[in-house]
């Protein structure tokens, strides 16, 4: 019987842009996903206690480790625009932005994910909806069918959209909170932790409470 002389693994290494909490977990998830990561950049070098990944240098230094290689690139930072502005750099230096599941997620067949995006452990994503580039489907968020999540919105932990929903780009649905059916979420918005939005938010606001209500016309810090 032949003997096979050697065996070819075929390894592939993701870079990822940020080093703090949220990037922790994306590591995990993307090693759980055959992604072998080769290190972070972060803004100024430093890294959370405990990272299992080197801290390889400066966000400042993405163009240059894309030419020089590291093509597939994750951007691990909660901050909506931040990780839009990084993820154009990617692409714009020839990168490819990774999406990331997590094999503990469930995604229906029939969803589409866009580059970029990370769907956590627990998360659901029903039948029929659209997910844009760079968004973040958090800890056992689920998003049900025919939803529309627009490029950089973030789904925080345990928030729960119904059919239909439509979160415009950058949108920031926040821990907890439940979103009715067909509900339109104007871009750049923030659902407030716990909120109940029952009607259409406008651009730029935050909304909270049960109802949500704007308490604030523009948005804060996240
Ligand atoms: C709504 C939110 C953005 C406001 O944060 P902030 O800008 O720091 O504002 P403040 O905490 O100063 O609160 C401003 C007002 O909003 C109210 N408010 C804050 N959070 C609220 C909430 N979850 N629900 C209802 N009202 C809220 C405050 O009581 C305060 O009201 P007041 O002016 O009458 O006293 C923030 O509380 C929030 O819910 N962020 C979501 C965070 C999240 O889910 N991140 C994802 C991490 S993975």
């Amino acid at each position: 019987m032949p003997r096979c002389s050697s065996v070819r693994v075929l390894t592939l290494s993701v870079l990822v842009v940020g080093a703090g909490g949220h990037a922790r977990v994306c590591l995990e998830i993307l090693e759980g996903s055959g992604w072998v990561v080769s290190g972070c950049l972060s803004s100024d070098a430093s890294a959370i206690p405990g990272l299992p990944v080197p801290v390889l240098g400066l966000d400042s230094e993405l163009e240059d480790r894309i030419s020089g290689g590291a093509a597939d690139v994750f951007v691990a930072i909660g901050d909506n625009t931040v990780r839009m502005e990084i993820g154009r750099r990617v692409l714009a230096a020839g990168g490819r932005l990774v999406t990331a599941v997590s094999p503990h997620a469930v995604v229906s067949a029939s969803a589409v994910l866009g580059a970029g995006s990370v769907v956590m452990p627990g998360a659901v994503i029903n039948a029929g909806s659209v997910l844009g580039m760079l968004v973040i489907v958090n800890t056992n968020a689920t998003v049900d069918h025919d939803s529309l999540l627009e490029d950089g919105t973030h789904v925080a932990p345990g928030a729960c959209l119904a059919g239909g929903v439509h979160a415009g780009a950058g949108t920031l649905i926040g821990i907890g909170a439940n979103v009715l059916p067909g509900t339109q979420i104007g871009e750049r918005s923030i659902v407030a932790a716990g909120a109940v939005v029952t009607g259409n938010v406008d651009v730029g606001v935050t909304v909270g409470g049960v109802p949500a209500r704007v308490i604030r016309s523009g948005t804060g810090p996240l």
